[in-house]
């Protein structure tokens, strides 16, 4: 396996994404950062991500030839590993890990000229939320009621990257978009989708080979939507 032949473990760490970049130069494809426990976790668009010694955050330095899917990749490959463990998972389009409406997973990709670090964070034991998460957010614990062992946990979320990893390298895209789609709870919805500047309205009908979601507005025109961030609307017309 190259995902995982280097494993640098740390107790405490600002954030696993930091200390990455900070290797970035010398280290080799594969290598994986863990920390107990962030002080400065990191989520998408620069928001704090909780991190507390109970979860499971990590980052791994990769040099893909195509980086567009590859988000999406990584999102699949968690969902294969929670699977295994029994869960139910779904994406939220980009790549929100979520169990039944609430979000137990996130990941943050940051590219720096050719190598990408990946970062996961996976809410394991964490068995309770500050108030601003709490509606929002769930973990491994508090959806099967049982606690899990992280170590173990990450050796099969990395083999299970590796192995869709694999399938992006051998350009296996309607395979990887068809996963993406079977574990999708965004397609088919209403969302909305906030970007920095907007925030567009409509259904999401499918995603395209880039990974941007396509999305069918009340004027019925189609936008392809690269970045952003997803509320999906639950209520189905017939309910
Ligand atoms: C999101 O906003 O959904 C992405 C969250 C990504 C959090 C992980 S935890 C490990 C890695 N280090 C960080 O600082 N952030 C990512």
């Amino acid at each position: 396996m190259i995902i995982g032949s280097k494993l640098l473990h740390f107790s405490s760490l600002t954030s696993t994404n930091e200390y990455a970049k900070s290797i970035i130069n010398t280290a080799k494809e594969g290598t994986v950062i863990i920390a107990d426990k962030q002080i400065a976790g990191k989520g998408r668009f620069d928001r704090h991500w909780y991190s507390p010694d109970s979860g499971l955050w990590f980052s791994i330095i990769l040099k893909p030839k195509k980086t567009s899917l590859f988000s999406l990749v990584i999102g699949i490959a968690l969902c294969d590993a929670l699977e295994t463990i029994g869960m139910e998972p779904h994406i939220r389009w980009p790549n929100d890990i979520l169990i039944r409406t609430k979000k137990v997973a996130g990941i943050l990709t940051e590219v720096e000229n050719d190598t990408i670090i990946v970062g996961v964070g996976l809410n394991v034991n964490v068995r309770t939320f500050p108030n601003n998460l709490k509606n929002n957010a769930t973990s491994l614990i508090l959806e099967s009621g049982k606690s899990f062992e992280k170590k173990k946990v990450l050796g099969l979320i990395l083999e299970k990257i590796e192995n869709r990893y694999n399938m992006l390298k051998d350009n296996k895209i309607q395979a990887l978009l068809n996963d993406w789609r079977r574990f999708s709870i965004t397609l088919s919805r209403k969302v909305t989708v906030e970007m920095p500047h907007c925030v567009v309205q409509g259904e999401a009908i499918d995603i395209d080979e880039e990974g941007a979601l396509l999305l069918k507005t009340e004027g019925g025109s189609i936008q392809k939507i690269i970045a952003g961030d997803c509320r999906i609307c639950y209520v189905t017309s017939d309910s």
